[in-house]
């Protein structure tokens, strides 16, 4: 057959397969995109949270289902357990000073949600082991995470279970944390406007996914501005992460006895609704390059906004839990003895500690602790 240029048919296998890789890293998975237009089509533009929730948790085709590892070097972005073991250590070395404040208990639950492939879990466990072994003996493990399978050496760990829903759990006494959880569930976004707030949803035109602005789709995206005490300017675009603040709400309730503590990416309302953020927070992440194209690489690459703090807080406190602290991971992590770490760092591990307090990567993540009991 001869070689047409314009159609990828005619070439031989080695172009093809080339062809495929480039257009599936710009346009994404196919079999995603087909059933997001259908549905659109079907039912008429969707809410960005919808499309958000199909590109990243979809059973078959979502990006948490499908990319082979999503937060490691070969992947799209890097976590804090991911960067360096030293966050283990220091989350660990928290966790003792948190037990030894309960009394040191005979049993200490620790639920870790969105647990990823249970990298925090392994730093956690070695480092109890190793230096606090009272709390080691105390430890309940179980991480809850919806997409990804125990790795082998996990598996039958003693202390250490895998469940798929926060809802399994019993009454939790200990601490219920969560890694970089919350930024990546499902947000809403909105746009003011001189007509009054407006949504965006999710529309398809000639085949290409675009934003289309219309009436919001519940009365809970103006009631959650109004209860941060936001006001969005006019012109102004922002997220509204209803499912994170649900979340928070059940995890809350779950903690009988203990902390819950949040390490995000995010900010209280009023910086994250301010005017210098008017297009709001989104960001998609592709082989560590963020992007702001959420309908580009369907499924092939994350999709995030920031998490409004103001909105746990309230949300933990209505919960019953009393705020303990608000800081970053940087002032988090020198508190906790960073330092000793940095002294004794070989030369090529030290810049991935100091990328856990730096600023500028991810030491502006944010810690939020706020507890139930003495
Ligand atoms: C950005 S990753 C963070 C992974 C890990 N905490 C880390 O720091 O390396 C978010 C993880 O949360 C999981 N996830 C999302 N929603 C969840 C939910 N409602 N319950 C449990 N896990 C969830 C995803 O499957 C994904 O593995």
């Amino acid at each position: 057959m001869a070689i047409d240029p314009d159609d990828p048919r005619t070439w031989p296998a080695s172009a093809r397969e080339l062809y495929r890789r480039r257009e599936r890293a710009t346009v994404g998975n196919p079999h995603l995109a087909r059933l997001l237009c259908e549905r659109i089509a079907r039912e008429g533009p969707i809410p960005f949270a919808e499309f958000m929730r199909l590109a990243l948790y979809h059973p078959t085709h979502g990006y948490y289902a499908t990319a082979p590892a999503p937060f490691s070097r070969e992947g799209d972005f890097l976590t804090s357990p991911e960067t360096h073991p030293a966050f283990g250590a220091l989350v660990c070395r928290w966790l003792a000073g948190l037990w030894e404040e309960q009394g040191c208990p005979r049993r200490f639950d620790l639920v870790e949600v969105g647990a990823g492939r249970g990298t925090l879990a392994s730093q956690i466990l070695a480092t109890a082991a190793e230096r606090f072994p009272g709390l080691h003996t105390s430890l309940r493990y179980t991480l809850v995470e919806h997409h990804s399978r125990p790795p082998a050496e996990q598996t039958h760990a003693p202390r250490l279970r895998w469940v798929h829903d926060l809802e399994v759990l019993g009454p939790v006494r200990g601490c219920i944390l969560s890694n970089e959880l919350l930024d990546a569930l499902p947000v809403h976004r909105v746009q003011m406007t001189p007509q009054g707030l407006r949504e965006v949803y999710v529309g398809c035109r000639d085949g290409e996914l675009v934003d289309v602005l219309d009436v919001p789709s519940t009365p809970a995206l103006a009631a959650h501005l109004a209860w941060v005490g936001a006001a969005l300017p006019v012109g102004a675009q922002g997220e509204i992460g209803l499912e994170a603040v649900a979340w928070y709400r059940r995890a809350a309730r779950c903690l009988a006895e203990g902390a819950l503590l949040t390490i995000d990416y995010g900010h209280r309302a009023p910086e994250l609704y301010s005017p210098q953020r008017p297009c709001g927070t989104l960001l998609c992440y592709y082989r560590h390059t963020a992007n702001e194209e959420p309908y580009r690489r369907l499924g092939t690459q994350d999709i995030t906004a920031h998490v409004d703090f103001t909105a746990l807080e309230r949300a933990g406190e209505a919960e019953g839990l009393r705020t303990r602290c608000y800081t970053t991971q940087q002032e988090w992590l020198r508190s906790l003895g960073i330092a000793d770490y940095l002294a004794g760092a070989p030369p090529e591990t030290r810049d991935d500690l100091l990328a856990l307090v730096d600023p500028e990567r991810l030491g502006r993540l944010k810690v939020l602790l706020q507890q139930r009991g003495p």
